[in-house]
């Protein structure tokens, strides 16, 4: 539940009002709502404890350094987020996928939206001494910040990814997208998931798309899964503050290892010291966690 400053329960202020919008109902079990300007997605919300341990590991990533990749590539980021902002597909798409992308997990539009502008990011980066124009490079950004906005429609099937791609395959109807476009996207949805063997593309294009979607999913597994997606699984999956310090360990195991999967030249080159630093700050987040279960031993 959220708090006013004077303590009163804010209730789902982003709720959608009846006749706001049109569902589609999605076979892997959310629900789409398209059109209306009130599409805005049901806000879900937490523990006040979680907040709190959220808002210190925030504090404590605020410490630390930028990784080098969101220094050194502004001007592509700069790129990726007019496209995201202007390119009538992806602020099309935006307003669909709003309502069924909540952050139970963690992956929500937060981390659909970062995804993709990173996806977008890598694209332009990889392709800079490419003979492409400047027309086709935006394309292929485009195609980037919509797998981005894509790949996790799913996130709550037991195999996301493929029924992930399934799903967008038919979200993409609704767009301009050609049809091998479409096979491109969903070709990179179906790539994403961390160690598992993706399927290789003969088409550099689509594996271009399919690298950059994964290495810019695998990016959030650096600082932005302790300021950001383990306080949404631990909420959703209602755990007490104990039973996620003992999982703690475990869980900055599997993160060391996805350093060695980056598919893309940047991403094999600037990964490593996103995660390096994420991992740093789990450091620091877990030593604050055995502190906080300490001080508050006697609330359990
Ligand atoms: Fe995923
Ligand atoms: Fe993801």
């Amino acid at each position: 539940m959220l708090y006013s400053k004077k303590g009163k329960a804010i209730r789902n202020r982003f709720r959608i009002a009846p006749g706001d919008a049109f569902a589609y109902a999605l076979p892997c079990g959310g629900t789409l709502l398209r059109g209306g300007p009130d599409t805005k997605g049901d806000r879900r919300s937490m523990d006040l404890w979680i907040l709190k341990l959220q808002r210190e590991a925030t504090r404590i990533a605020s410490r630390h350094r930028i990784p080098e990749f969101y220094v050194r590539f502004k001007a592509p980021m700069a790129v990726a987020r007019k496209l995201f902002f202007t390119n009538s597909s992806v602020v099309y798409l935006r307003g669909m996928v709003r309502p069924i992308l909540q952050d139970e997990m963690g992956h929500g539009l937060l981390h659909s939206t970062r995804v993709g502008l990173d996806a977008a990011t890598l694209i332009d980066v990889e392709l800079m001494s490419s003979p492409l124009s400047r027309e086709e490079v935006e394309r292929l950004m485009v195609l980037g910040l919509v797998a981005g906005l894509l790949h996790d429609i799913c996130r709550n099937e037991s195999n996301h990814a493929e029924s992930g791609a399934l799903e967008a395959a038919r979200v993409l109807q609704s767009l301009p997208m050609t049809r091998e476009e479409t096979r491109c996207i969903c070709q990179a949805i179906r790539n994403h998931e961390a160690f598992v063997a993706p399927v290789v593309s003969d088409r550099p294009w689509f594996q271009l798309v399919s690298d950059c979607l994964y290495d810019a999913d695998k990016f959030r597994w650096g600082p932005d899964t302790f300021t950001h997606t383990l306080w949404h699984m631990m909420d959703h999956q209602k755990l007490s503050a104990h039973e996620l310090a003992a999982k703690f360990p475990w869980g900055m195991t599997g993160i060391r290892r996805v350093m060695e999967t980056f598919r893309t030249a940047t991403g094999r080159q600037y990964g490593p010291e996103i995660i390096e630093i994420g991992m740093e700050i789990g450091k620091e987040v877990y030593r604050y966690l055995l502190q906080f279960i300490r001080d508050n031993s006697h609330d359990q």
